[in-house]
């Protein structure tokens, strides 16, 4: 899989603590905890590009010029439910960020994205979004985001998962080749009831201990 724009997130910390999240014997309270760990050690990364300009700062010593982040408030979007267990993550890097909020649930039996609720902040066509979600599976939620964000203006956007089956991997690039993509493990592929395998089962269940 060459392509620029899909990232994988390979450091030691992010795959041991992606390894701890399969583990079905990992109850709600370690998953939260190992979810938000790593989108920080995920958003690290891909926020690595962030634009930045010197500005003038007194220190106790003398004034110099150094280096803040610049232009308008990053947006980070999770995709709700598992979505919002990535968001602190985020926000723990980029404080001031704003959070723009996409409901999509994936119909059970035709595995399509179904969307029921969306808020997102404004001037999204100057900022810098970035989709957070657990899982890509069949590609059909992140598709969906990318879209619905596009036809409100938004135009740099990344999308961060933890886990990706290569069935997403490739809908959401052909899909939307501009959005990169950084992902914390490629998977095998998908079952018949269209989850990853191997996987770590539902993300949002396993977040927020519902089943
Ligand atoms: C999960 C996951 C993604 C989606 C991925 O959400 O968090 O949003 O499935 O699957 P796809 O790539 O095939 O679209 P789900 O629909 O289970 O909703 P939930 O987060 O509310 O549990
Ligand atoms: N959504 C999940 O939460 N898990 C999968 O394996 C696929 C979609």
């Amino acid at each position: 899989m060459e392509n620029k724009n899909v990232v994988f997130l390979n450091h030691p910390l992010i795959q041991h603590k992606i390894s701890m999240l399969r583990d079905e014997k990992t109850g709600t309270n370690e998953f939260r905890k190992l979810v938000e760990e790593i989108a920080v050690l995920m958003g690290y990364e891909a926020l690595r590009d962030l634009p930045v300009e010197d500005v003038e700062v007194k220190t106790p010593i003398e004034t110099c010029k150094t280096p803040m982040l610049s232009g308008k408030k990053l947006v980070v979007v999770p995709i709700l439910r598992a979505g919002l267990g990535m968001m602190n993550g985020m926000l723990t890097l980029v404080p001031s960020a704003k959070v723009g909020h996409i409901g999509l649930s994936r119909n059970e039996k035709t595995h399509q994205a179904e969307e029921y609720y969306c808020k997102m902040p404004d001037s999204l066509d100057q900022r810098q979004i970035v989709i957070v979600d657990p899982m890509l599976a069949t590609g059909g939620s992140a598709v969906s985001a990318v879209d619905f964000i596009k036809k409100r203006g938004g135009k740099n956007i990344k999308f961060m998962c933890i886990i990706a089956a290569p069935e997403g991997v490739e809908v959401l690039t052909k899909a939307h080749p501009d959005v990169k993509l950084f992902i914390g493990h490629l998977d095998r592929c998908l079952n018949e009831n269209a989850y990853i395998c191997p996987g770590l089962g539902d993300a949002g269940d396993r977040i927020f201990g519902t089943n």
